[in-house]
C-alpha cells in the first residue's frame, strides 16, 4: 500500500520524507490556506521534497475554469495530479485533461456511484473521504469495500486513494480492504508508529544494557 501524506505544510512533509515512508502528497485549498502561502508556491516546493504524485486541487467549478487551472498547476511539475471535484462540470473537465495527458485525482467523493463515474472518466485516482463520512454517522470503510469490489470487478485502473483518514485502524481497514493508497495527516502517521510496548521495551533494554560490562 502507497502512503501519502495530507499536508501543505513543508515543514512536517520533510519530516515525514525523513522516515522514509512518503510515496505522495495530497493537499487541498483548506490545507493550503493554513500556510498562508500561494498555492503555486506551496506545490513547487513540495515537488522538490517529494519524488512522488502531488495533487493540487483546482478551485473553479466550471469545467473550462478547471482546466486552465489545471494547465497551469501541471506546468509546475510532471509529477503534479490534478485534484478535481466530483460534480459533472470535474467529471467533464477529467476526460479533457486526460486527453492532454493530465492525470486527475477525483475528490470529494463519498459514494460508490461517484466513485463508478470517476473510473469511467479515467481519473487516475478515486478520493473517498471516509472521516467525513463516519463524522455524519455513515460507515466510510463500507465505502472503500465497495469501490474497491467495483474497481476489481471491472478492473478499472483507477486507483482507490483513501483520503480523510483520522486513525490507525482506518488504515489497517483499508489496507485490509485493498486500498490502493491512503493519505494521512502526519500526526497520524506518527500515531501509527507509536505503541506503549517498544517505548517500555526500549527503555528496559536501554537500562539493562547499562549493566553490560
Ligand atoms: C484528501 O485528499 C483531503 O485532503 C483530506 O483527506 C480531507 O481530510 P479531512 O476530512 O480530515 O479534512
Amino acid at each position: 500500500m502507497k502512503i501519502f501524506i495530507d499536508s501543505a505544510d513543508v515543514t512536517e512533509i520533510r519530516d515525514a520524507v525523513s522516515l522514509g515512508v512518503v510515496d505522495g502528497v495530497t493537499t487541498n485549498p483548506s490545507l493550503v490556506a493554513k500556510t498562508g502561502r500561494p498555492l503555486a508556491a506551496v506545490i513547487r516546493e513540495i515537488c522538490e521534497i517529494v519524488d512522488g504524485p502531488i495533487s493540487a486541487e483546482v478551485i473553479a467549478t466550471d469545467a473550462q475554469g478547471m482546466i486552465r487551472e489545471a494547465r497551469e498547476l501541471a506546468a509546475i511539475h510532471p509529477n503534479v495530479v490534478i485534484k478535481v471535484p466530483l460534480i459533472a462540470e470535474g467529471l467533464r473537465a477529467i476526460k479533457s485533461l486526460i486527453s492532454e495527458g493530465i492525470r486527475a485525482n477525483a475528490t470529494l467523493c463519498f459514494s460508490a456511484p461517484q466513485a463508478l463515474l470517476a473510473a469511467k472518466a479515467g481519473a487516475r485516482y478515486i478520493s473517498p473521504f471516509l472521516g467525513r463520512i463516519d463524522d455524519v454517522g455513515g460507515d466510510g470503510l463500507e465505502l472503500i469495500s465497495q469501490i474497491v469490489t467495483i474497481y476489481r470487478n471491472y478492473e478499472y485502473s483507477t486507483e482507490v486513494l483513501a483520503a480523510s483518514i483520522r486513525h490507525p485502524v482506518h488504515l489497517v481497514r483499508c489496507a485490509e480492504l485493498g486500498a490502493d493508497v491512503c493519505t494521512i495527516p502526519y500526526k497520524v502517521i506518527l500515531q501509527l508508529l507509536s505503541h506503549p510496548l517498544t517505548d517500555v521495551g526500549l527503555s528496559k533494554f536501554l537500562k539493562d544494557a547499562k549493566k553490560t560490562p
